[in-house]
């Protein structure tokens, strides 16, 4: 038994954002049907291919314990296949531009009439507003939700970040977004929308910069190191490069071979508690008492001096070696892992992060396992369909058509 077992899914999703989404929800349990344009389907099969004419691993990725229909959905024949799957399925997921399904003919009002229960998930780029009407790709996203203005270093242009916060933050918040809608019919009896917009999503993530825009009407923000440098702030949130941002200074050090190496370097947190034990470590007890380090507040002016003495220690050790070091004494601190690192780590493997999964066309490949773990619901990654592999399973096992209505429904280009 799964969690979301007997759910059905209309996934009317492509690209990044929405099948993050629905692969959760498989995932979880749920059958979730992807609903694709017949001999096109979704663009993401098609781009960054590694392998010629095989499905590439940005669908693959995002795309599995997923069955795959093509419809037609502008041809009659194909809306009254949708039509049949919207009073079918329990919830639909879209990512399409603004507008789009509306001129499908599939609006919310018409989805109500045709299934009440229906709950109706939409990822935009933006809520209402002044650019509702606009499509929006990740770094958009990143741009207009306030990473990009927070992220980088001070002296540099905004930067974008590599997690896709984005695409597959919002796609996060949409899965969360169904599932509580699910929980409420089961109250009410009815469906509702479901609104997921991306720029939203973004700020969310960036809630700690809201609250530091709001900090810096009452004076600057003493945790930020440009504030220990002596640099003034301006009047908007500044790039803080490898601040931590919380309470407990970070920043980003140099280990062993960091000459060659890209990788070779160590988040260190100079946390309040372990104060004394990273003097000790680093060669510097005397930090302990001195009233100018003894305390936090005291040590705000002088954050890069003392990142720079502690990095003096961390060139002689690997990542590795300051985490087994610091990790006993309570030290927090965090290797910076490759992507080939990641891939290789096998306590990944062992707890289903990082899977292994075999395709009919392109071989074994690695792939991210559900990040969420259920006790009772545990997630099994089964491959990414092929474009309409299951077109005839579903239309005769889930929504009930003859062989003879589905030859027609096939001649009349429908499917
Ligand atoms: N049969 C027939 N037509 C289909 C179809 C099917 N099975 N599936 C899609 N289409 C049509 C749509 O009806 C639409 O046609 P229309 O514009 O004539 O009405 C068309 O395909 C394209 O859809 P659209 O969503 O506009 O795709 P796009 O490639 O132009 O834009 C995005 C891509 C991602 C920019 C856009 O979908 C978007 O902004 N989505 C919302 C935000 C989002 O999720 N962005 C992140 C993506 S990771």
């Amino acid at each position: 038994m799964k969690a979301l077992e007997g759910v059905k899914i209309l996934d009317f999703t492509h690209v990044q954002s929405g099948p993050t989404c629905t692969q959760l929800l498989a995932w979880f349990g749920a059958d979730v049907i992807k609903v694709e344009r017949p001999g096109v389907g979704d663009a993401t099969r098609g781009q960054l291919r590694d392998i010629p004419d095989v499905d590439s691993l940005y669908f693959t990725m995002l795309n599995h314990n997923k069955r795959s229909i093509t419809i037609d959905t502008k041809n009659p024949k194909g809306k009254e296949v949708l039509e049949r799957l919207v009073k079918t399925c329990d919830v639909l997921v879209e990512n399409f531009a603004p507008g789009a399904l509306d001129r499908m003919g599939f609006s919310w009002e018409r989805v109500q009439e045709l299934n009440p229960r229906m709950i109706y998930a939409s990822v935009k780029g933006f809520g209402p507003g002044p650019y509702e009407d606009c499509k929006v790709y990740e770094n958009v996203a990143q741009c207009t939700g306030g990473a990009a203005s927070t992220t980088g270093f001070l002296d540099g242009p905004p930067l974008v970040t590599g997690a896709q916060i984005g695409d597959s933050g919002t796609g996060l918040h949409l899965a969360l977004g169904i599932v509580a809608a699910l929980f409420q019919r089961e109250k009410s009896g009815t469906g509702q929308r479901v609104l997921a917009a991306m720029q939203d999503g973004v700020l969310n993530l960036c809630r700690v910069k809201l609250r530091d825009q709001q900090r810096l009407q009452h004076g600057p923000l003493q945790e930020y190191s440009q504030h220990g440098k002596g640099i003034p702030f301006g009047d908007a949130v500044p790039r803080a490069g490898n601040d931590s941002g919380g309470g407990q200074p970070g920043w980003i050090l140099k280990c062993k071979g960091w000459e060659t190496d890209p990788d070779a370097y160590v988040y260190f947190i100079t946390q309040a508690a372990v104060w004394g034990k990273i003097c000790d470590l680093i060669g510097k007890p005397e930090w302990k008492e001195d009233p100018g380090y003894a305390t936090p507040p005291a040590r705000l002016d002088k954050i890069a001096q003392i990142f720079d003495t502690i990095e003096t220690w961390t060139k002689t050790k690997t990542k590795f070696e300051v985490m087994a070091t610091c990790n006993p004494l309570d030290i927090p601190c965090g290797p910076i892992l490759s992507m080939r690192e990641l891939a290789e780590e096998q306590s990944l493997r062992e707890t289903g992060t990082i899977v292994e999964v075999d395709h009919p066309k392109r071989g074994k490949y690695l792939t991210v396992g559900n990040p969420v773990k259920l006790s009772d619901s545990p997630a099994k990654v089964t491959r990414s369909p092929l474009l309409g592999e299951h077109t005839d399973e579903i239309l005769s096992d889930v929504l009930g058509f003859s062989k003879d209505e589905v030859k027609v429904i096939r001649e009349a280009g429908g499917v």
